[in-house]
């Protein structure tokens, strides 16, 4: 156990923490080099293309340090706020970490998030300062905001660039030097904490583990303490490029358990793994269930497939068990599912995911996050759906989830970010300067202003020059009304969306504008209304087409004919008929374009 390392890298997204990793295997010679393929740990088609480590995954490195042998357990965690979970049961499983700092752009929201994370997990930082080969690097000014954030000494953070492999071997000792070695005691009962789970098609469920205290052997008869399940310990092993099988694995090792787990949801990040035999008394502290945070409809483009998505759904939660999902039915888009996601880019991955691996084409529905409603007879009414809010005279009052957001950005923009957190409802908590020219603010706000455009229109004010963190801290009690909108007088369901009051009208005008450009022109005149109850509250109107497409091609051959009647056959695509009207996708998604 003296000699092995278990660590983890923070960093914020884009900060180099994929190539870094790479540049580890390869000096270790974990990976030869022909096997090297840029960013090796995404082995995600999706995640390689967004450039996001959404799943963590680990791998183990043997490196030789002053003439002894340490085993390196790298365990790499997700960057994102929506995975914020699973990186804080990946720093769990470590005793050290690397802190990554950009040294062109310097600290950001999420690498003091993760950082203190890892903190608060008593994990030895090493800091490392990361594309130091960049032209515009600012080492100096980057080396004392991280100076100031953690209180190290200069010499402490190490110079590194992923990309032109400098520090590479610098970072190496100082994993072997400054970590401590696992504690535990290997003859104690079986103390093992889950931190990731792999879903293979052929092998069932591959659960990561990090064995706190105790020992596993092969064969052994497990228990997962949370769900109370048991399993046959089928293979154990530890996970280099390939997983390698071991009969025994003991206290301070990281590894991979097969037991023909079949469905995500038996397997739950942050369980701990015990022996039938002489099982723990407590679990490993922390555990926590993932709760959806957004919820959006998913409705199959045809209403004939309605089974098949069904059935990709099922599959998909197979290996994602932070979705979830029941079905719902609309009056506008027919039978389809409610769906909860962890956050907004978990929303967009499942889309993509059930188009590219399970070739359906959904349509998407306006995200909305749960509310919970206190009704005149004081129940309790869970609302993830505008169509399940009960009518106004039913509702007492409406809770609503409220945020911690933390901000960090140039001084120069402190005044923009105010303004714009203040119109998405939000209170500032705190301003601190981490240096001179970069300040990190604190705000609550309500999650539903998050949801929609709030992280596009930061980025756009601060020209990027901003980076968001937040954590949800309960709900608050809101003046919220839903507001309807009706197309030829035909209430749409799947375009209500629940929204504050003082907002309501401004918001209603806004997306019967907007609708207004995205709804095609028919060939007859569209009414758009927005209302609340029975009351409407703005009106556009989109006139009718004057000329059939086909008209142009009269005395035309008749195959121009027939390929212009293909190319709208295509443009129908993600398209529903709703009354006598065309909905495109877009529209459904309107809300989140309001400018
Ligand atoms: P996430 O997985 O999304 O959190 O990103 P990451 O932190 O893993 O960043 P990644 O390694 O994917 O690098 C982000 C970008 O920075 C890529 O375009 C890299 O080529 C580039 N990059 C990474 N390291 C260096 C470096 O040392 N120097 C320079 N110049 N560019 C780098």
């Amino acid at each position: 156990m003296k000699n092995i390392r278990n660590f983890c890298i923070i960093a914020h997204i884009d900060h180099g923490k994929s190539t870094l990793a790479d540049r580890l295997l390869e000096f270790t010679s974990t990976v030869a080099q022909r096997e090297m393929q840029a960013q090796l740990l995404d082995n995600m088609d999706l995640e390689r293309e967004r450039g996001i480590t959404i799943k963590s995954h680990a791998i183990q490195m043997v490196y030789n340090y002053k003439g002894e042998e340490y085993i390196l357990n790298l365990i790499d965690t997700p960057g994102h706020v929506d995975f914020s979970y699973e990186v804080s049961r990946s720093i769990a499983a470590c005793e050290g970490a690397l802190l990554i700092v950009d040294a062109s752009q310097g600290i950001e929201a999420q690498t003091i998030s993760n950082l203190y994370l890892a903190i608060g997990n008593d994990l030895e930082i090493i800091p490392v300062l990361n594309k130091i080969d960049l032209p515009h690097a600012m080492p100096e000014e980057v080396s004392d905001e991280i100076i100031d954030l953690i209180g190290c000494d200069k010499a402490d953070i190490i110079p590194a660039s992923g990309k032109a492999g400098i520090g590479i071997k610098e970072i190496l000792d100082a994993i072997c030097e400054r970590i401590p070695a696992p504690k535990g005691d290997p003859n104690a009962p079986l103390q093992a904490l889950i931190f990731d789970s792999v879903f293979n098609s052929y092998r069932g469920i591959e659960v990561y583990f990090r064995i706190m205290n105790g020992t596993l052997k092969k064969g052994d008869k497990v228990k997962f303490v949370n769900t109370g399940k048991t399993y046959n310990a089928d293979e154990i092993g530890v996970l280099k490029l390939n997983q390698e099988p071991r009969d025994v694995m003991s206290a301070g090792n990281v590894g991979y358990l097969i037991s023909g787990i079949k469905d995500a949801k038996e397997v739950k990040v942050g369980d701990t793994i015990t022996t039938v035999d002489n099982p723990t008394k407590e679990s490993i502290q922390g555990f926590e269930e993932v709760k959806p945070m957004v919820f959006a409809g998913i409705y199959p483009v045809e209403t004939s497939e309605f089974e098949e998505l069904r059935a990709s759904m099922e599959k998909l939660q197979l290996n994602d068990a932070s979705l979830v999902w029941e079905p719902e039915s609309s009056a506008a888009l027919g039978f389809g599912f409610r769906c909860g996601f962890l956050g907004m880019l978990h929303m967009e991955i499942v889309q993509e995911r059930l188009e590219r691996e399970f070739d359906m084409t959904v349509i998407t529905t306006v995200p909305s996050v749960q509310f919970k409603v206190f009704s005149t007879k004081d129940e309790e009414i869970t609302v993830n759906a505008p169509s399940d809010m009960p009518e106004p005279n039913f509702i007492k009052t409406i809770e609503e989830p409220y945020i911690k957001a933390q901000i960090i950005t140039k001084s120069d923009y402190v005044g923009s970010i105010i303004s714009l957190c203040m119109d998405k409802r939000g209170i500032i908590k705190g301003q601190n300067y981490l240096t001179s020219d970069r300040v990190e603010m604190i705000f609550e706000m309500p999650l539903a202003e998050i949801v929609f455009d709030f992280f596009d229109k930061l980025k756009t004010i601060s020209r990027g020059y901003a980076s968001l963190d937040y954590e949800l801290i309960g709900f608050r009690t809101s003046h919220l009304v839903k507001l309807d909108i009706m197309l030829n007088g035909e209430k749409v369901d799947a375009l209500s969306a629940i929204v504050h009051r003082d907002k309501a009208y401004d918001w209603g005008r806004r997306l019967c504008e907007k609708l207004r450009e995205l709804l095609p022109r028919q060939m007859f005149e569209i009414a758009i209304q927005a209302a609340i109850g029975q009351k409407i509250i703005a009106r556009e109107t989109i006139s009718a087409m004057r000329k059939n497409v086909l008209a142009k091609c009269y005395g035309g051959d008749i195959s121009r004919k027939r390929k212009l009647l293909e190319k709208q056959k295509k443009g129908k695509k993600r398209m529903r008929q709703v009354g006598n009207v065309e909905i495109p996708q877009e529209a459904f998604l309107a809300v989140l374009k309001l400018d």
